[in-house]
């Protein structure tokens, strides 16, 4: 194929070796993204079909090219991975593998017509370009209550109400590019990072209701009957990975009796499986050189058996 490819997968190895041993049955991509993690898969496990779901049409587009030469093997849905995992799930007895990679791919970020960069002439950032909310409409329409809650959930942002009054004071923005430039007057520097980062962080967040995507795709595999399943998740930022974390902990729990129970009553069989990863897998300083986004990669693995 000759068409660049335009991301490159993290925790590539890792995500092999984790996979490896699944000699049959399905693996669902929850974001396919370029079908860097996918077309690796169909390669090394070569007993197994795979469903790839994005919810970016150019995306799926470019991945339907890629993995032209495993035809037959596998399948791609456009949607929200919250609704089509559970679809499938409820369809499929034989998932053994479920992947999501969460964020956005490096073309989303590096485009300038998706509006996610810091040099875009619009504001946009929706990953799906069929939603209606985005980021020019959380910008100029929101109303302070709502924009310091995402500052500061999102974007972690301690003078959160500062720079929602600065935004408000300011608006309309009609580009990224101009909000980019105006938040250097009031966002402290940093070596490491645009200024602006943690606040794009907190708008593309709220525009693609990441965060709830992420909760949903727990809960549809809480409660399936999927079992002998591999749920590994790769994060990139502490507000994603702490939601990874927290759950596999409380899948992992064999005795859900309150904490004031003298004795345990609930038998003590109500685990999901366990955790593979008691401490997150990061990328290696060769990968991190290699491709810098890898840099906060964290991915967390949970093996159910029910
Ligand atoms: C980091 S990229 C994945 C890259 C992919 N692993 C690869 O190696 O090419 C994340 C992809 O997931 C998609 N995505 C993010 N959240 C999604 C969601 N809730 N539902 C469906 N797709 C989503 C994005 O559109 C993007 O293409």
């Amino acid at each position: 194929m000759q068409e660049q490819i335009p991301h490159i997968p993290v925790l590539k190895n890792e995500v092999l070796e984790l996979f490896k041993d699944i000699s049959s049955g399905v693996i669902i991509d929850c974001t396919l993204g370029y079908a860097g993690h996918s077309s690796l898969l169909l390669e090394q496990n070569k007993n197994i079909n795979l469903i790839g779901i994005d919810r970016d049409q150019s995306a799926i587009d470019f991945s339907l090219k890629r993995l032209k030469k495993f035809d037959g093997r596998f399948e791609i849905k456009k949607g929200r991975f919250s609704s089509v995992v559970n679809e499938i799930l409820n369809q499929k007895q034989n998932v053994k593998g479920i992947l999501a990679d969460i964020g956005v791919s490096s073309l989303q970020l590096d485009k300038k017509e998706r509006g996610f960069s810091f040099q875009s002439d619009i504001l946009d950032m929706r990953m799906d370009k069929n939603t209606s909310l985005s980021a020019y409409d959380v910008v100029n329409f929101y109303d302070k209550e709502k924009l310091e809650y995402i500052l500061k959930e999102y974007g972690e942002l301690k003078n959160y109400k500062k720079i929602a009054d600065f935004i408000i004071k300011n608006r309309p923005y009609g580009s990224a590019k101009e909000l980019a430039e105006d938040l250097t007057k009031i966002m402290p520097k940093s070596k490491k990072i645009h200024p602006a980062t943690l606040v794009f962080q907190a708008i593309r967040i709220e525009v693609n209701d990441e965060l709830g995507e992420l909760n949903r795709l727990l809960d549809t595999i809480e409660n399936s009957k999927t079992n002998d399943t591999l749920v590994a998740i790769i994060s990139f930022h502490s507000l994603e990975d702490r939601i990874v974390k927290k759950r596999f902990s409380k899948w992992a729990k064999k005795c859900i009796c309150p904490p004031e129970a003298i004795k345990c009553e609930c038998g003590a069989n109500n685990s999901l499986g366990k955790i593979l990863t008691k401490k997150p897998i990061t990328a290696t300083k060769k990968e991190m050189n290699k491709n810098p986004r890898s840099r906060s990669a964290k991915l967390r693995v949970f093996k159910i058996e029910r």
